[in-house]
């Protein structure tokens, strides 16, 4: 099989060093204030974003567009502190240090303490359900990224928060933007051309709906079934390149604001996407019954005139586009859904 693996050439530490200025002489963090806070929006790729070609830095093997839903995300409050771990509160419960989601975040933090003595408080709110395929990893890291900045009062542009962001998640490059982004795959080992940025346009009547078709942890999380796939899956040759066109087409249907076109591709990325983890050993099956009923309502729905896409990610849930002018036929199928506005003022 193809080998897709590249060698970082910096290390995560001396990532973070070259992006936020740290060199001998120049201290990071002398003008920390007392606590910092950031705020991101869950973005939603249409055209995905699967498999790295390097793991430490999160480098991609291809390119991805998002939208960000607005209301829906983190908001994070950060302060320093001394001891022996980092104090963690997710959603009013304080987590125990070794709970994944606490470790996760602790390594991701490592990068940025002060002294070897310095642990961080760290007090965040998900406006979605955590771990649910909704991406509140990558508002998470996002507005951690953001508490960060706030915090030690850097400044950076939002592209050099961007990169940072990349490195605790890769889809939470894309959420430092509201409405749509680009995150370009990058070609350098040294990971410093692989940022998102936004495309800097408004799309007034396009709609977001939210189908929840099951909201628990997943069996097999983003980082771990993206791996897996690269490793195990002979279909996965054929992803890059379809991703890059698929990019591209969604990027122009944006900017032409062509719906049809932005709805077939984005449809056809996520199953492309979805068969990579099915052709996966072991198989990776997202879907649940409900997930591919829903799949046939919405193909039926087309059949009857009504232009309405999905896109899934890792998890059950299916997100649907769809324009204004369809939403009472959407609401009268689905019934209880919620729909997002990203660009409604
Ligand atoms: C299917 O960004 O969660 O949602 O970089 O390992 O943290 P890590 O993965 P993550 O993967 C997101 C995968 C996806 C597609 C996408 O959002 O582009």
């Amino acid at each position: 099989m193809k080998d897709f693996s590249q060698s970082a050439s910096l290390s995560p530490q001396a990532f973070v060093n070259q992006v936020i200025g740290h060199r001998s002489g120049v201290n990071a963090f002398s003008q920390a204030k007392s606590r910092g806070f950031g705020e991101a929006p869950v973005n939603i790729a249409l055209s995905k974003y699967w498999g790295k070609r390097e793991t430490s830095l999160n480098l991609p093997i291809n390119g991805s567009v998002s939208i960000s839903l607005p209301g829906l995300g983190t908001q994070t409050e950060l302060a320093l502190s001394e001891g022996k771990h980092d104090q963690i509160v997710l959603n009013d419960h304080t987590l125990e240090p070794h709970a994944a989601f606490a470790q996760r975040l602790s390594r991701f933090l490592n990068l940025f303490r002060p002294t070897e003595h310095t642990i961080f408080q760290v007090d965040t709110h998900n406006t979605v359900p955590t771990a649910a395929g909704l991406a509140s990893s990558a508002s998470g890291y996002a507005a951690l990224v953001l508490a960060l900045d706030d915090l030690f009062q850097w400044q950076l542009s939002t592209d050099k928060l961007s990169l940072l962001a990349r490195l605790g998640s890769g889809s939470a490059c894309r959420s430092l933007y509201p409405g749509f982004a680009i995150w370009h795959r990058g070609e350098r080992s040294d990971g410093l051309d692989s940022y998102a940025e936004a495309i800097d346009t408004t799309w007034p009547d396009l709609c977001i709906g939210l189908l929840k078709v099951d909201i628990g942890e997943k069996a097999v999380g983003s980082t771990v079934g993206m791996q897996q796939t690269v490793e195990t899956c002979e279909l996965y040759q054929a992803w890059p390149e379809q991703a890059e066109n698929d990019l591209k087409s969604i990027q122009a249907a944006i900017l032409e604001q062509d719906f049809e076109r932005l709805g077939q591709t984005a449809e056809h990325n996520a199953m492309s996407m979805h068969a990579t983890m099915m052709a996966t050993w072991p198989p990776i099956l997202y879907w649940q019954p409900e997930s591919v009923a829903a799949m046939q309502q919405v193909w039926q729905l087309r059949q009857q005139g009504v232009a309405v896409y999905f896109t899934m990610d890792a998890g059950p849930n299916l997100k649907l586009l769809f324009l204004k002018q369809e939403k009472p036929a959407i609401m009268q199928a689905f019934g209880k859904i919620d729909v997002i506005e990203p660009f409604a003022i």
